[in-house]
């Protein structure tokens, strides 16, 4: 498969500085900044939980950023929730989000590609695969992510991911050593030269034992 031309938004460098400004606007005005894919996507995941999770369920997010996610799952009642991300800039952000918002979550500085330390019962993606994608020597990366991430799931675990970079059938062929497809959540989809496309996939997948 093809891999992605490499841009800044595959670096360390890039999301420190976003963030740095997201922290200050957020001590500013209270803004906790961007929303990838928009609310509609944010919405789609935690019905999903809420349908398919129990609230004591370990859920790790994988680049959480502004960890906004994991809030709305506290505000559902999930209480075993962790955030790791690789810059430390947002894992800043994510805590005094939360703190704000007198919510329990655990943040963590954490570089998936180095490991993920702890095993857990739901690990969430979302435009982090995305993002490893887009970063010098991708193909080695990913192949490291998928290691990783394989890893640190429960043997009876699922994985919930949200790419705009790569289509459903794209992960399946990418997953294909490590994690089978169990199902979709499905979303808004587009029309472009007579064929059907979606321009986000949400994939749920199970894990291929070792
Ligand atoms: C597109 S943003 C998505 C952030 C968040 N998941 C969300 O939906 O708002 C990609 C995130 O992945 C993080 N990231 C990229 N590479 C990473 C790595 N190797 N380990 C941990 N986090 C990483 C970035 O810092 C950034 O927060």
């Amino acid at each position: 498969m093809e891999e992605l031309e490499s841009s800044e938004l595959g670096t360390l460098e890039y999301w420190e500085n976003r963030y740095k400004n997201e922290i200050k606007n957020f001590q500013d005005h209270g803004d906790t900044g961007e929303i990838w894919f928009g609310e509609d996507i944010a919405d789609r995941i935690v019905r999903w939980f809420i349908k398919n999770v129990e609230p004591e369920a370990s859920i790790v997010d994988i680049g959480c950023g502004n960890g906004l996610i994991l809030i709305e799952l506290a505000n559902a009642g999930y209480k075993n929730l962790t955030g790791l991300d690789y810059s430390e800039e947002a894992i800043n952000l994510a805590n005094n989000i939360a703190k704000k918002r007198n919510l329990s979550v655990k943040y963590h500085v954490s570089d998936v590609l180095n490991g993920i330390r702890d095993n857990y019962k739901i690990i969430h993606d979302k435009g982090t695969y995305d993002a490893i994608s887009l970063s010098e020597g991708a193909s080695r990366t990913k192949q490291t992510y998928l290691q990783n991430v394989h890893k640190c799931l429960n043997d009876s675990g699922k994985f919930i991911i949200t790419s705009c970079n790569w289509t459903e059938n794209e992960l399946i062929e990418q997953f294909s050593n490590y994690f089978v497809l169990e199902s979709t959540v499905q979303t808004p989809q587009f029309k472009f030269g007579g064929k059907i496309g979606n321009v986000v996939s949400i994939c749920i997948f199970k894990k291929i034992p070792t």
